[in-house]
């Protein structure tokens, strides 16, 4: 069958408006889903990356860190159906790039060819094919494993805070990650509000018995501990200063980190 990308990027749009959904759009979750399958990559053993799509697959589906994913791939479960010849893959790596477009961000370079590990390959030899659990960063700590995290896929600090800003996106939930709420006013819009309120709202700890995340005095939007870290560090701070300041610069540079890491460890040799 002829390979439409056109086609899916078309009901992929097509699925983002969704009313009785979070703040109405399914792109964020589609976004973090891009995000979680391509951000197992490890430079040093090649390992990881959404070449694969081995998040169907225990223990990757299950790592807490992927909690709330499953949906995000069920959504996408019709417009596979449609279009069988698209891997998986491609279609969860395609499918946060036209979010990410059509929320009124960047256009992100995208190319198909991702193949799929085969469930026969993925159950004869898990430990080899899918990534281990724990490579994806933890919201609670601070700048050092942030830097462990993104460094070993081969990402430098500005990177790291350019590809960041995808928090101006959605939502956190108490029932996946067990933080609560939005980081900015706009969570169905991509822009650079993310690092505005980083600078300029007075963040405190919020009262509560879940994990530590910092509120606005209305506490109704939110930092994670990983978002404060980066005014926190001398190292990172220039950067959310100029991307507050400097929307194109935000969209162009997180535009190529995010082009990059939906590249990391894709092969495009049949798997
Ligand atoms: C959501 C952590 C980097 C995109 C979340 C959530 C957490 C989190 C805890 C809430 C999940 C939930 O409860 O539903 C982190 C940490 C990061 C990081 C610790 C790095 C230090 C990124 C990056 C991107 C991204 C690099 C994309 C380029 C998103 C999006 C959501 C989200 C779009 C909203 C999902 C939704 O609304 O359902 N992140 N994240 N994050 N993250 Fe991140």
């Amino acid at each position: 069958m002829a390979q439409n990308y056109d086609a899916v990027r078309k009901d992929i749009v097509a699925i983002l408006k969704k009313p009785d959904w979070d703040d109405g759009s399914l792109g964020p979750v589609l976004v973090r889903l891009a995000w979680h399958a391509s951000g197992t990559y490890d430079s040093k053993t090649k390992t990881g990356g959404s070449n694969g799509a081995t998040m169907r697959f225990k223990p990757e589906s299950s790592d807490g860190a992927n909690a709330g994913l499953e949906h995000a791939r069920a959504f996408l479960e019709p417009i596979k159906q449609k279009h069988p010849w698209i891997s998986y893959a491609d279609l969860w790596t395609l499918a946060g790039v036209v979010a990410i477009e059509a929320m009124n961000g960047p256009k992100v370079p995208w190319k198909g060819g991702r193949s799929d590990v085969p469930p026969k390959v993925a159950q004869a030899q898990p430990a080899k094919v899918i990534p281990p659990n724990g490579r994806l960063p933890d919201a609670a700590q601070g700048a050092q494993h942030i830097r462990d995290v993104f460094y070993r896929m081969g990402f430098n600090d500005q990177d790291i805070v350019a590809l960041s800003g995808a928090h101006s996106l959605g939502r956190c939930h108490t029932d996946r990650s067990g933080f609560s709420g939005p980081w900015t006013h706009t969570p169905d819009r991509f822009s650079n509000q993310y690092y505005r309120l980083l600078l300029n709202v007075d963040w405190r700890e919020k009262k509560w018995d879940g994990p530590k995340q910092y509120v606005d005095p209305d506490d109704e939007l939110m930092m994670l501990p990983t978002d404060m870290a980066l005014i926190w560090d001398p190292k990172f701070k220039p950067y959310v200063e100029l991307y507050a300041k400097d929307k194109e610069a935000f969209f162009k540079d997180f535009a190529a980190a995010f082009a990059k890491m939906l590249e990391l460890g894709v092969t495009r040799q049949k798997l």
